[in-house]
């Protein structure tokens, strides 16, 4: 285990509290939450916990505590302790001791002693670093720490005049990926590559979507993914327009698009592909002409990523992009800037080109600083996923009914531009089709 990033990044937290006046930071990880009765969901650590720590027990926090002019900063773990009779049950628990050593805190502490131990920590602090409204089990008991201490005012506790939120310290952190996150985003997306080639081998007319679904997640766990890092949406036909379809239930058709948004998370770390091609292998010419309009809004749209460019600038390439193309293809009237001027265009595409992607498929960080949208910055990583939804309607000639294309890769921004982190996903419709002639000969 590398614990050199999650050392890294604490220190970085420290400078940055210690820079706003210092204080201390507390930091739940997740609860677990029941499926069922006695049931629980496949556990994950909450994101910001992880990427400070790489401690995946539930039942765990992290308090932080800037350095005081008298005092070194601090890094503390509160984590359940050894349990041998419910390790029998569970497996291994670290417990206090092992977990101080093997994930480098000073030290840490059972989770059994956190609030005896939290109105120490929090007085004599001029600021708690906090992220109220998230967890109200843990805000409560933050709260009723805060009362204690007010109560004790005589002997002379004191409690913190400020709380801040820690997120908005931890989001501008996470925005800008170290190379550790890199690492793990670059294997999220080759892996999340894998499984859309398979889907595109695996594809007949006639199977289910969920026999598609089902080939992804094959892949994301055979390379050690530990579930898809969002919902995976396999659309046939008319459903690749409904934008979040995730039921995957309804047989592929002959002659229909299969649109795939699906990504797998390696080691915390999200990958997000969407690719769109035919199910039977061939694209019709109607399907080709909105697929070649969408790659070629996308290419318009990766070919603005640099740094210094507006995180605005590839959804204005890609727009304009398409809304040439609807006009070309007769599915709306008009002027380029008029239609962009009305978003007229929204009707065949209305939401944006892209998002921050890291731990969380919708990862954190601002969008915007005041009023202006953020400048793209080497080593932030966004996704790039122009679209084109064409529901059935009258004033549409019937070629075009029902045609969804989306196509999504991952880029990473660097100095020269941006690298596509996904570019082994087939996107050509040269490509697609080889991939798929090659998967029908191997059945
Ligand atoms: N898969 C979620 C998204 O593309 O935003
Ligand atoms: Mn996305
Ligand atoms: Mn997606």
């Amino acid at each position: 285990m590398n614990i050199q990033p999650c050392l890294a990044r604490r220190q970085r937290l420290l400078d940055l509290m210690h820079a706003q006046g210092g204080g201390v930071a507390i930091l739940p990880t997740a609860p677990e939450r029941l499926r069922n009765r006695d049931t629980a969901y496949p556990y994950r650590p909450d994101s910001y916990f992880h990427y400070l720590s790489q401690f995946d027990e539930p039942d765990a926090v992290l308090v932080l505590i800037a350095a005081t002019a008298t005092g070194p900063a601090q890094s503390l773990l509160f984590c359940r302790d050894k349990d041998v009779e419910r390790e029998i049950w569970d497996g291994h628990r670290w417990g206090p001791e092992a977990a101080r050593e093997a994930f480098g805190f000073e030290a840490a502490y059972s989770i059994h002693e956190f609030d005896e131990r939290l109105a120490e920590l929090l007085t004599h602090q001029p600021t708690l670093w906090y992220s109220l409204g998230h967890e109200t089990a843990w805000d409560q008991r933050l709260l009723r720490a805060l009362n204690k201490l007010r109560q004790q005012a005589r002997s002379g506790a004191q409690v913190p005049a400020r709380i801040h939120d820690l997120r908005q310290l931890l989001d501008g952190m996470r925005l800008i990926k170290d190379e550790d996150e890199i690492a793990k985003l670059r294997q999220a997306a080759t892996i999340s590559a894998a499984a859309h080639r398979r889907a595109m081998r695996a594809c007949r007319p006639g199977l289910y979507e969920y026999a598609i679904e089902a080939e992804l997640l094959h892949e994301f766990r055979r390379q050690a993914c530990v579930a898809p890092a969002y919902p995976s949406i396999v659309a046939g036909g008319a459903n690749a327009c409904i934008l979040h379809y995730v039921a995957n239930d309804q047989p592929l058709g002959d002659g229909e698009l299969l649109l795939i948004d699906a990504g797998g998370e390696y080691q915390g770390y999200a990958g997000d592909i969407t690719r769109t091609f035919p199910v039977n292998g061939r694209f019709t010419a109607a399907q080709a002409d909105v697929y070649q309009l969408v790659l070629a809004a996308q290419q318009a749209a990766i070919d603005s990523i640099r740094p210094g460019a507006s995180f605005m600038a590839p959804h204005e390439a890609a727009v304009r992009v398409l809304a040439q193309g609807l006009l070309d293809l007769k599915l709306l009237q008009g002027s380029l800037d008029g239609i962009i001027e009305s978003e007229a265009y929204k009707r065949y595409y209305m939401h944006r080109t892209g998002h921050w992607l890291g731990r969380d498929v919708h990862d954190a960080g601002d969008y915007k600083q005041g009023e202006d949208w953020l400048n793209l910055q080497a080593g932030m990583v966004l996704t790039v996923e122009p679209g084109c939804y064409i529901r059935a309607a009258d004033d549409i000639p019937a070629a075009f009914h029902d045609i969804g294309v989306r196509i999504e890769d991952d880029a990473l921004v660097t100095a020269a531009g941006c690298d596509i982190l996904t570019h082994e996903a087939p996107k050509t419709i040269a490509a697609i089709e080889a991939l798929m002639a090659a998967g029908r000969e191997q059945a």
